[in-house]
């Protein structure tokens, strides 16, 4: 890879919210950007503003419940690029039937596992062998505070009274891979590590964060244009490290 030639990032979940904004970002910064949609008209239609703006951002059929799409998406990308130099892990759900642990809907619980860990633990297996062609590979996995057993664990924590059994655990096991990922890729040159975004109004929370998607993409873009001094295996959101 030349220096002049555009570093290319892939943003799961990135036709809305705090993805959308990942993209724009990671855009701005001169990166060529690739939108990934489980829906794709959904994507081009997100594409389309950004191109609007001036961005230059392609589409790809991401669905983190579909390997075929995971498969095909890494084929896409090689063909069109060879490489993959930024993945961001954005795509991540809710379930209004998740709860505390003793009153949680099992299904609930399955289904935000199946998207928060085992498919975006698949979508990173399907682009590492892109990423290891990189000179400076980075995989931002966004993962929330509410995964962090020590700030579950503090009973005076604001996250202390979100017990959402599922989706707190499924980020808490997203931030094992990451630490577990960092250390493996270490000799590679990936950094890997997980962005806390903040509480930012988005559809998963029915708009009542108290952020905007401009302040809950920071961490992830920091983090995706980290340096080759920057850190790998660490827990970050806006304001600097997160405890685990
Ligand atoms: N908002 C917050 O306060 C907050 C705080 C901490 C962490 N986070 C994390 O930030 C990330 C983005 O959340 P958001 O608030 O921007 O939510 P959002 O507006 O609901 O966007 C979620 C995105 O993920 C996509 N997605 C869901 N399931 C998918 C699947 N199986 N395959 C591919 N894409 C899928 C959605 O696609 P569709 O449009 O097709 O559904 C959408 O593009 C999530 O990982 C979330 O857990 C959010």
């Amino acid at each position: 890879m030349t220096s002049s030639a555009p570093r290319i990032a892939l943003v799961t979940g990135a036709n809305k919210g705090i993805g959308l904004e990942i993209a724009r970002q990671l855009a701005r910064s001169g990166l060529r950007v690739l939108l990934g949609a489980r829906q794709v008209a959904l994507g081009e239609a997100a594409a389309l503003l950004l191109k609007d703006e001036g961005l230059e951002v392609g589409v790809v059929h991401l669905d983190l419940g579909r390997a075929d799409t995971l498969r095909a998406a890494a084929e896409s990308i090689h063909r069109a690029h060879g490489r993959l130099d930024v993945l961001v892990n954005n795509a991540g759900i809710t379930d209004p039937a998740d709860g505390p642990p003793t009153q949680a809907s099992m299904t609930a619980v399955r289904r935000i596992f199946d998207t928060n860990f085992f498919g975006t633990f698949e979508a990173t297996q399907a682009m590492l062998p892109l990423l290891r062609k990189s000179s400076a590979g980075r995989i931002v996995n966004v993962s929330s505070g509410l995964g962090s057993i020590a700030l579950n664990a503090d009973p005076n924590s604001l996250f202390a009274s979100y017990r959402l059994a599922g989706y707190n655990t499924s980020k808490t096991a997203l931030n094992m891979l990451t630490v577990q990922l960092a250390a493996e890729l270490a000799d590679a040159g990936i950094k890997v590590n997980a962005a806390d975004p903040g509480y930012t109004a988005t559809d998963l929370n029915g708009h009542r964060g108290t952020q905007t998607v401009a302040e809950g993409a920071v961490a992830a873009v920091r983090l995706a244009l980290l340096p080759d001094d920057g850190p790998s295996g660490g827990f970050f959101n806006a304001a600097g490290p997160q405890p685990w």
